[in-house]
């Protein structure tokens, strides 16, 4: 069975991207995967600071985060855009785990990694403009994205109760995106 990690880029309270990235773990579930739903409150490190590694080395958080990462198949990633960009939380647990850690096996933890890109926001655009510096990122770390990706406007009205995307034709998107990932990952 596939396992699929799923995480948002922002650990706000009520995150939308949260939302969105519970959503395709549904929906990977109904493909036949087997979702992990973390949040990256859970896994929080330093700015990073190359002082901060030389000195104290790879805070433990970090390392298991690089151990779900190297345990799951495929990775599911939802972001809100700051100022069209990536949020400053998931850049620094990118530049965190992307550094090799003496204390584990795991080495360039992201190089081959399929992935699957979502953005959102309660904004009209739905974040989109964040989706090709995220795709620049992943690629910079060795992941593999799938193509196409799902982003998703108006946030804060696009749920359903169960939690699925209300709108049907952003839920067949959503579907479609996560049965890519599925299959490239099986
Ligand atoms: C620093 C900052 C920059 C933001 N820039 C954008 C932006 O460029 N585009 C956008 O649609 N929303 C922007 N927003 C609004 C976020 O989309 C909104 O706060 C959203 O709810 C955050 O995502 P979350 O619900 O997943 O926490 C920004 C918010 C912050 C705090």
């Amino acid at each position: 069975m596939t396992s699929v990690l799923l995480f948002a880029g922002s650990v706000r309270r009520g995150a939308f991207s949260r939302r969105l990235a519970a959503a395709a773990g549904l929906a990977v579930a109904r493909c036949g995967g087997k979702p992990t739903m973390i949040n990256l409150a859970d896994y929080e490190a330093p700015l990073y600071n190359a002082d901060i590694e030389d000195s104290d080395s790879i805070p433990q958080r970090v390392l298991d985060f690089r151990r779900l990462v190297a345990t799951h198949d495929a990775l599911c990633l939802a972001t809100p855009e700051y100022n069209g960009g990536m949020t400053p939380i998931l850049l620094n647990m990118f530049c965190w785990a992307s550094r090799p850690s003496p204390t584990d096996d795991f080495g360039a933890v992201f190089q081959g990694k399929p992935v699957a890109l979502m953005a959102s926001s309660p904004g009209r655009l739905g974040g989109v403009r964040v989706i090709p510096r995220l795709r620049d990122a992943v690629c910079e770390l060795g992941m593999v994205p799938v193509p196409g990706f799902a982003s998703v406007g108006n946030a804060a009205q696009a749920f359903s109760e169960n939690g699925d995307l209300g709108d049907e034709q952003l839920a067949q998107g959503l579907n479609g995106l996560v049965q890519r990932l599925v299959n490239r990952a099986g």
